[in-house]
């Protein structure tokens, strides 16, 4: 079964077509970060108008690299929820219109638990790896860590998500991209600050930023207390409204130093709370993905942890937005009957 993809929930217009749920025939990403770049972060309303722009062509680009034409597609999928109206509207749009005028089944996903699909995606022609067959995965651990979300989630299967806790503040990816503004890295910055911490001779103990806990037993996240440290750290503390100084008066040293002991204290955050949610030893499979799960750091220590089955980390390819785990899970979720029709809404909340 060949399902065509379609994901614009934030600012990456995306279409992808996969075959069988798993074997990725073409995931085609255009990414908005030139659009958005002036302004240090994203403007909805402008996002919504790229999308609109570049839709048409991701689509025909998917199908030409896919080797096939549309009359090819078995079902049409579409991330509905959640994410930026604006955004959203301009994917199931297109989706729908393709779904009717094929005549074939139109499927809604949520976008963030397509996350936890993208480790199991393989490309065309790579190698089936007998591992990852469904009934070996479950019970599993998932993780998402995006620029909009960050939550841990009990699996039974792909279709049976139940969230275990998340933050109560910035998603991860979110203070990676603050931090980023702090140093003055440019937006999205999470890509500079892993890579300034990778550099020889960067110092992950050279500032200590707080690692939250939050309460005994919970499995929820913070990331606005370190963030707000890494400000002071880097800009003194504000009297008066007004900063003692900026990061301009930083060396490269001391940006670095920054950048390492916040990724250190923000990856311990998580791996805290991950061992929290995994006692019991009950998960067979830790399930990771969203755009962070391609910081470098954030990846060893995951591959090292203990206490969750096997580790399954997606490529980096599949960690930020794609298209490729929405036609993935919606192989899944039709295997279940669960189809929807052209009355299928955007969602912007969970
Ligand atoms: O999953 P994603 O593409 O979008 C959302 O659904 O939010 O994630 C984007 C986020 C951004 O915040 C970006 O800075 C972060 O992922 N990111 C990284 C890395 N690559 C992308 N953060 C830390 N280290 C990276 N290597
Ligand atoms: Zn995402």
């Amino acid at each position: 079964m060949l399902i065509l993809g379609v994901e614009t929930s934030c600012d990456e217009t995306a279409c992808a077509v996969v075959r069988d749920g798993r074997e990725v025939l073409s995931s085609v990403v255009a990414s908005q970060e030139r659009v958005h770049a002036p302004y240090g972060g994203v403007v909805p309303e402008l996002a919504g108008r790229a999308h609109v722009e570049e839709i048409d062509r991701v689509v025909r680009l998917a199908l030409t690299r896919a080797g096939i034409t549309k009359e090819d597609i078995d079902a049409v999928a579409v991330g509905n929820r959640p994410g930026l109206i604006g955004s959203l509207v301009v994917g199931v749009s297109a989706a729908k219109a393709l779904a009717w005028a094929l005549g074939v089944p139109l499927v809604g996903v949520d976008h963030v638990h397509a996350h936890l699909f993208s480790a199991s995606l393989r490309d065309a022609g790579a190698e089936q790896n007998e591992d990852l067959r469904d009934d070996s995965l479950f019970p599993a651990l998932g993780l998402v860590v995006s620029g909009g979300h960050t939550a841990l989630y009990k699996l039974l299967s792909w279709t049976r998500v139940e969230r275990l806790g998340g933050t109560i503040d910035d998603a991860m990816g979110e203070a990676f991209d603050k931090v980023a503004a702090i140093l003055g890295l440019g937006h999205p910055g999470g890509v500079a600050v892993d890579a300034l911490s990778q550099e020889v001779g960067a110092d992950d103990r050279a500032f200590v930023f707080p690692v939250s806990r939050l309460g005994a037993d919970s499995l929820d996240f913070s990331f606005s207390g370190l963030k707000t440290a890494v400000l002071y750290a880097v800009r003194g503390v504000p009297q008066g409204g007004t900063f003692e100084r900026d990061a301009a008066g930083l060396s490269h040293e001391e940006k670095r130093g920054v950048a390492a002991s916040f990724q250190r204290a923000a990856v311990r955050a998580v791996l805290l709370k991950l061992a929290r949610a995994a006692q019991g030893n009950w998960a067979r499979t830790l399930l990771v993905g969203g755009g962070v799960s391609a910081n470098s750091r954030l990846r060893s220590e995951l591959l090292a942890f203990q206490g969750a089955g096997r580790v399954l980390l997606p490529k980096k390819a599949y960690c930020v937005d794609n298209a490729a785990m929405i036609a993935g899970l919606a192989f899944h979720l039709m295997g279940e009957g669960r189809v929807d029709d052209l009355s299928l809404r955007a969602t912007p909340t969970i």
